[in-house]
């Protein structure tokens, strides 16, 4: 079985080709982020509260001049580095991405609101250190166009009850990349509301946003305590066929790369006490928005 474990320990002594080491307790994260910044900046508010430990956010990297994303880095004293996408190859650009983020000794490659497809040169030379966060319970509403309200667009069409965001590696596809973890939203409320349907669709987005914002961080803090292993995984799956009008299932095998991370029922129970702080924050600034907490946070958006 290949396996790959992201550890915090010194483990030159571990035979295993396929362990990755980290300085101990101490992960450099780089954030790639193009635009807005909210979830970049949550990041950082964990941080500042105290709450992620044994991470250090050591560069924000944004693709887009004059992205708000490039003053939130700057008010928390990080580097904000930027690098320009728009007409530039995606061989040059990468290029510098790489040595960006190798200059600032990045472990953690975060994804947050990178609105680029990364090369499969570019992901295999930070092998299972990228990680992306998604707006949707993937793999539903993901791929290749699937970004901003577009996401929100696409769940609200189908109706689902739930929604909710998704941490996953990347590797080359688009948004399929061995999911990591996964917060689940219930939305089913939302359809009810007199309003206009652009006005449903913002509360969705709202609504699944808040939670972006603390799952981030705990894949991150759980990343950095050594907690997340990649291991390739043989399942079996029906394919369906028609055959003659007839409907055949055919049992194929086939090999998956899992990410799980190996968290312990006191490890979460430590981690959700430590990230009150930020939850206290974030719904105060969220009651300081102006917007209809009420309908984003009908339950308070306390748990
Ligand atoms: C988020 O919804 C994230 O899930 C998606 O892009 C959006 C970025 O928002 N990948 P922000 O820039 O973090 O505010």
């Amino acid at each position: 079985m290949a396996y790959l474990k992201i550890i915090p320990l010194n483990c030159a002594s571990r035979p295993n080709a396929y362990i990755l080491c980290l300085i101990e307790g101490h992960v450099r994260v780089g954030i790639l982020a193009s635009w807005r910044g909210s979830n970049a900046r949550a990041i950082l508010d964990h941080v500042r509260l105290g709450v992620l430990r044994g991470v250090e956010p050591s560069v924000i990297i944004y693709t887009d001049e004059g992205a708000p994303v490039r003053k939130i880095a700057e008010s928390y004293g990080i580097d904000a580095v930027f690098v320009r996408h728009r007409g530039v190859l995606r061989a040059r650009r990468e290029l510098e991405l790489a040595e960006v983020l190798t200059s600032h000794g990045v472990d953690v490659v975060a994804l947050a609101g990178y609105e680029y497809i990364l090369s499969s040169h570019f992901i295999d030379r930070f092998k299972w250190k990228i990680l992306n966060i998604h707006p949707s319970l993937l793999p539903f509403a993901g791929g290749k166009g699937m970004y901003g309200m577009r996401v929100h667009a696409e769940v609200y069409k189908a109706g689902v009850r739930v929604s909710g965001t998704t941490v996953h590696l990347v590797d080359e596809s688009v948004d399929s990349g061995p999911i990591v973890d996964q917060w689940p939203v219930y939305i089913g409320d939302i359809y009810k509301m007199d309003l206009p349907y652009e006005q449903k669709l913002q509360i969705l987005a709202d609504r699944v946003l808040v939670y972006e914002h603390r799952l981030y961080s705990r894949v991150l803090q759980a990343v950095a305590d050594g907690l997340l292993e990649v291991s390739v995984e043989r399942v079996r799956v029906p394919r369906v066929a028609e055959e003659g009008g007839r409907i055949k299932y055919v049992e194929e095998e086939l090999e998956v790369t899992r990410a799980v991370l190996r968290v312990s029922d006191s490890w979460l129970r430590d981690w959700r006490e430590r990230q009150r702080a930020y939850v206290e924050h974030q719904l105060r600034e969220w009651a300081e928005s102006g917007k209809p907490m009420h309908l984003i946070c009908p339950d308070g958006c306390v748990n």
